[in-house]
């Protein structure tokens, strides 16, 4: 039988949220535990420091990997996903959760944030919130990664929009691990050339390997749709696990605290789940807060990454 998709996006179908969401653990303000590593899942406010605080008690994270929404309208204004404001409401907005970041990382931490560049508005929220960081002076400035997607998007009379862009700060002297990984970047280069042994050689010819390092412009990762064995069913903005996994890598040390306040598909838990970091994560939406539990225990069980085209609720079918 042909792949297909068990779910339409979440945020576009009113009929099947109403649907699973009597099958979600978690009320708004509620707070699941793991017993197993100690992992924490919420459906709490980003913006809210009484739910930050509740969340994290005492503790500290030496990672933050933040992807809130870019301030674009998703999906359909009954399921409460649409979220379009003005730039001043927008930058409200991520100071209030920056704050909320800054109250929870340890005083030697690394930031990284997701977030779209709208070529038809000026190039919102990007633009406006690089500004908004200045306002955080114990932030340094460390580099603006672009992944490279797969579909894009675009007419005849523009480049077509195929990047995501991704900040990183540090606060303090946190770990960075970089240098031991090597990617499925390949050499298309050449150049830099070289008289080595009286011949002249080009930086391809002298190297042991094929691939190169990350820098900070990554073409290596696909993104996620739903025949890959990664992809949560229902999701509208799933983040591919190797782009969070490499960030952790660099960024973390196995043991540390990881936090993701817009956790959405789970992947940043799954990869604290997969290289031995503890994860803080929540969502507002109870669906997306119970998918990512689901997707933990998925993995758990079947050393699967996602559900790629299976029902994540298979008992909201009997329901009907
Ligand atoms: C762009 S998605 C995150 C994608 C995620 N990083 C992943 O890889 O799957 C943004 C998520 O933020 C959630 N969200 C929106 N406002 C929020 C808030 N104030 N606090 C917490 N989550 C929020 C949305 O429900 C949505 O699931």
């Amino acid at each position: 039988m042909a792949l297909r998709e068990p779910f339409s996006r979440l945020d576009d179908n009113p009929a099947l949220r109403k649907k699973i969401l009597p099958c979600c653990r978690l009320k708004p303000g509620e707070i699941w535990t793991d017993k197993k590593s100690g992992h924490k899942v919420g459906v709490l406010d980003a913006c809210s420091r009484k739910d930050i605080q509740q969340l994290f008690k005492n503790e500290k994270a030496a990672l933050a990997i933040q992807d809130p929404p870019y301030n674009v309208a998703v999906g359909n204004k009954s399921t409460g996903n649409l979220f379009k404001i003005d730039t001043a409401g927008y930058s409200e907005f991520s100071r209030q959760w920056m704050e909320n970041t800054l109250c929870v990382l340890n005083s030697s931490a690394s930031l990284y944030v997701w977030l779209g560049a709208d070529q038809k508005e000026h190039f919102q929220p990007l633009a406006d919130f690089i500004m908004l960081m200045r306002n955080f002076p114990e932030l340094r400035s460390r580099s603006l990664i672009t992944m490279r997607n797969q579909r894009g998007y675009g007419t005849q009379k523009n480049w077509m929009a195929v990047r995501q862009e991704c900040l990183y700060y540090t606060r303090g002297t946190p770990v960075f691990n970089i240098q031991a990984e090597y990617t499925a970047i390949p050499r298309i280069l050449r150049g830099y050339y070289k008289e080595v042994n009286g011949s002249r050689t080009d930086n391809a010819a002298r190297s042991k390997s094929e691939n190169i390092r990350a820098g900070n412009v990554w073409v290596d990762i696909q993104q996620v749709f739903y025949r890959m064995a990664e992809n949560m069913p229902g999701c509208y903005a799933q983040k591919p696990l190797k782009a969070i996994e490499r960030i952790m890598l660099a960024s973390s040390r196995p043991g540390d605290l990881v936090t993701d306040f817009f956790s959405h598909a789970g992947t940043t838990l799954l990869a604290g789940e997969i290289h031995g970091r503890k994860v803080f994560t929540f969502d507002t939406d109870p669906v997306y807060a119970e998918l990512t539990i689901r997707r933990l225990e998925h993995f758990r069980g079947t050393g699967k990454t996602g559900f790629q085209c299976a029902n994540p609720f298979p008992e909201a079918e009997k329901k009907v």
